[in-house]
């Protein structure tokens, strides 16, 4: 078994990136398998700043293949752009077998964005805080098996002129009917894919799951990672405060199309504290000074719209819950030093709801909404711990408050981040 499954336990934005470019170092292969440019995984390489939104965060290591699997949203608009600022900043997609690109992944195109974004300010809508990218639109193409896949932009003209023709039919009937906006032009849209299946060519894939699974039978080291976070999950997540995909471990397996047998962890990337991006319920959130604390010390706006990032107190029973979806096995602890300079540190370990205590999450939002969260307060470490390489160098509150975690879920803590840079990491076992 060489598979690790890297999902996010929260709301996103927990650190994927940085823990996937760290835990890139060993692996062979990073799969990206759901989601699509709604993510924004920030990776610190060098002191220099990179925020991928597709590409897999492996790409800036010299020996990793990286793989897009056909679970995933393919924004190629979004691609295109990000292929070359990589390109521009080293050497790093020289060899344009270095990332694979799933001829099965569904295409995401300008009109999925405009109705994504007209139904989020449409008067009879609920507003959900999408990010604008066209995901739930996308995945209603895929669902209604109407989309275009990867491999039908390489199509002859005709036929792809046709294809487009028939789903604009339809979404521009939307849009001007029922959003009152402007038209997409069919001719501007297959001009749009013309131009870019130029760049895209190179990199596609007619089968990754064959590939994936070739390399998981020859024990090559294979990631295996999540966009989003567990409570960002469409069936499992804060309803409808979710995204369109399964953002739990076992869509790993169905988005990359392998089973379960070759998967050896799963790691839930988890901040120490929680954010969330968008409308929906958030017990814990702090308003005041404490929100505005965290909002300022763990920079805390959105890679992919750079809206500000809602904060708030790590929620125990929350996490308890992404480890039971998705059969955690190991969690990595991110942004400890964002906690540093605290007195105390309120985490929240059961809810009150109707007068009950209740320690299993709430998760129907009607529900979450209605849960108070109580609070044990730890505290805080009070000294910068961004420099420290060993556990036991951790100031004895620091170790404390990771114990805590770990007493509460069961699952062992092996990574610790104390800082943005792949230096600022502290390991507690090997990672494969
Ligand atoms: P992702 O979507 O899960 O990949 O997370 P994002 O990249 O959207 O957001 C995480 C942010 O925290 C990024 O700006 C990272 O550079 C930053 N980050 C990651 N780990 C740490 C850490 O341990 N400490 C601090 N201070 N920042 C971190
Ligand atoms: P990464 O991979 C944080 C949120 C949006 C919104 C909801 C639905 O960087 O952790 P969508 O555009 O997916 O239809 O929006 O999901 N959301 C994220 N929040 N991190 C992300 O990705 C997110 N991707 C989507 O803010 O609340
Ligand atoms: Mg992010």
């Amino acid at each position: 078994m060489s598979g690790i499954i890297v999902i996010g336990s929260q709301w996103g934005d927990e650190g994927k990136g940085k823990a996937v470019d760290v835990f890139s170092a060993e692996a062979d292969y990073v799969v990206r398998y759901q989601g699509g440019s709604n993510a924004g995984h920030t990776l610190n390489i060098k002191g220099q700043k990179k925020v991928l939104h597709l590409i897999p965060s492996g790409i800036f290591h010299q020996n990793t293949t990286c793989i897009i699997s056909s679970g995933v949203i393919l924004d190629i608009e979004t691609l295109v752009s990000e292929i070359k600022t990589i390109k521009e900043s080293g050497n790093y997609l020289n060899n344009p077998s270095k990332l694979l690109i799933s001829d099965s992944a569904t295409v995401s195109l300008h009109y999925h964005k405009v109705l994504d974004q007209a139904r989020e300010t449409a008067s009879n809508n609920t507003k959900l805080g999408t990010t604008g990218k066209g995901i739930g639109p996308a995945y209603e193409d895929r669902a209604s098996r109407k989309a275009l896949l990867f491999y039908d932009l390489f199509t002859d003209e005709e036929t792809l002129k046709e294809k487009l023709s028939k789903a604009l039919s339809e979404k521009n009937f939307l849009i001007e009917n029922l959003y009152k906006k402007k038209p997409i032009s069919l001719k501007d849209t297959l001009n749009q894919i013309l131009t870019l299946r130029e760049e895209l060519k190179h990199y596609r894939c007619q089968d990754t799951a064959f590939l994936i699974y070739k390399a998981l039978k020859e024990n090559k080291k294979v990631l295996f990672e999540g966009a989003q976070g567990s409570l960002l999950d469409l069936f499992h997540g804060t309803y409808p405060y979710v995204t369109s995909s399964n953002t739990v471990s076992g869509s790993a397996l169905i988005g990359s199309g392998i089973g379960p047998g070759f998967i050896k962890k799963v790691i839930a990337i988890t901040k120490a504290y929680t954010t969330r991006v968008g409308e929906g319920p958030f017990p814990t959130e702090c308003s005041g000074e404490e929100g505005a604390f965290l909002q300022k010390t763990g920079e805390e706006w959105g890679a992919t719209t750079g809206r500000m990032r809602r904060c708030g107190w790590l929620d125990l029973p929350a996490l308890k819950y992404a480890v039971r979806i998705n059969g955690i096995t190991h969690l990595a602890l991110m942004k400890m030093d964002v906690l540093s300079h605290l007195k105390e540190i309120p985490v929240c370990t059961a809810y009150n709801l109707n007068g009950k205590i209740i320690s299993d999450y709430p998760v129907h939002s009607s529900k979450l909404s209605l849960s108070k969260p109580i609070y044990k307060t730890l505290p805080g470490w009070q000294q910068d711990i961004s420099n420290i390489k060993k556990f036991e160098d951790l100031p004895t509150a620091a170790q404390d408050y990771i114990k805590l975690i770990q007493e509460e879920t069961n699952v062992p803590v092996d990574m610790i981040s104390v800082g943005p840079s792949r230096e600022a990491t502290i390991w507690r076992s090997q990672l494969f």
